[in-house]
């Protein structure tokens, strides 16, 4: 028989990379892309104060303007992190800026941050709160990030990222400030901890209600950078850290014709640092903050893996691109199998 998500994965990854993109928003958004089955006891697990149906989310960066937010859920993820959203739109880079490197299992992207803006966005959003016929709000099915950023040119960050908390945080169920994009020039600077500190001050300032907050990190900062920055978060009383972006590196394995490009490399090549700076984070976090694992996963091993490693939960962005929604069916038995071999009952007990 015809698999019809399969054959539409295969037929995406013949179109140029942005059609398929917009391709895909459009038809999972109409609910044309499946839905995932109801996952195994085993895999729920809870971090944030939050309960999760499965470890696995989607990244940052797929549905940057919210509008396929109940379709993802509904393929299956874990969780959806939507956006990076800015406060005003802004179209960002000339194409092309996304670049399949399929010998590598990678991509280069050099979005910056194209974004409806944050008034569009939350019109996306507005939906899924709305009540049904019988007055009830049906919720996502899995919980929902939205990852926050700030416009490329005419930005404060201290007025612009507690602004977005504000206009966002009836929507999510956690928060990010995306402090590390290479594509936005000076966007990484705020990662040194004395900005860090002033950003999560006025955010904490504005809005002490607010969800829980976590801050996205790059993977290229110097291995001694990460304890400053720990410590800056939890004192200025963040909750999670996502480890970590795309990098700026070019490992020498690399064979794409496109391995040039200017960008963010993600996916396979990616794996070794973001596996690193996990193990680093981890050791000096002692389970203070959440902690979500992102950077070329690809199996249940690298799942259970990371969550070995101090994880609480990972997010996927590449492999979905390369396989469609499938993948989540493929992880989630291999995360099982991985389990049974490693005789863990569930992800809850792993965690104890
Ligand atoms: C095309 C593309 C666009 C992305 N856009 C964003 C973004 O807007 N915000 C963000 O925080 N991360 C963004 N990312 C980074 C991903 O969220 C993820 O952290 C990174 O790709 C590493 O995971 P992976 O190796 O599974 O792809 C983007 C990645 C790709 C490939």
């Amino acid at each position: 028989m015809l698999d019809i998500g399969k054959t539409a994965t295969w037929l995406l990854r013949r179109l140029n990379p942005e059609t398929a993109h917009e391709l895909a928003i459009h038809s999972i958004a109409h609910g044309l892309a499946g839905h995932g089955k109801p996952d195994h006891s085993a895999l729920r697990t809870e971090a944030l104060g939050l309960s999760f149906p499965n470890p696995i989310g989607l990244a940052a960066g797929f549905d940057k303007n919210a509008r396929a937010v109940r379709g993802l859920a509904n393929l299956g993820f874990g969780f959806v992190e939507t956006g990076t959203v800015t406060p005003r739109p802004q179209p960002g880079n000339p194409r092309p800026r996304l670049f399949r490197l399929t010998e590598d299992r990678a991509i280069i992207n050099r979005m910056g941050f194209n974004s409806c803006g944050i008034d569009q966005f939350c019109q996306n959003l507005a939906p899924l709160f709305r009540p049904d016929r019988n007055g009830q709000v049906q919720p996502a099915s899995a919980p929902i990030g939205i990852n926050l950023g700030i416009n490329k040119t005419g930005s404060d960050p201290l007025v612009d990222y507690p602004a977005l908390v504000g206009r966002t945080k009836a929507y999510a169920d956690y928060i990010t400030i995306n402090l590390s994009s290479p594509n936005t020039p000076g966007l990484r600077d705020l990662q040194a901890a004395d900005m860090l500190a002033r950003i999560l001050d006025a955010i904490q300032t504005a809005h002490p209600d607010r969800p829980p907050l976590l801050v996205k990190l790059a993977p290229d900062l110097e291995d001694r950078a990460y304890a400053p920055i720990l410590r800056t978060a939890i004192d200025g009383g963040v909750n999670g850290l996502i480890l970590t972006n795309t990098t700026l590196a070019r490992p020498a394995s690399l064979h794409s014709p496109h391995r040039a490009e200017t960008g963010g490399l993600s996916g396979a090549p990616l794996t070794e640092r973001a596996r690193d700076v996990l193990g680093l984070v981890s050791e000096l976090n002692a389970r203070q903050l959440c902690l979500i694992s992102s950077g070329g996963i690809e199996t249940g091993r690298d799942i259970l893996d990371r969550l070995k490693m101090g994880a609480d939960l990972v997010q996927i962005y590449t492999t979905f691109i390369y396989e469609g929604p499938a993948v989540l069916t493929r992880l989630k038995q291999e995360l099982l199998q991985e389990m049974s071999r490693s005789g863990i009952r569930s992800l809850a007990a792993l965690r104890r």
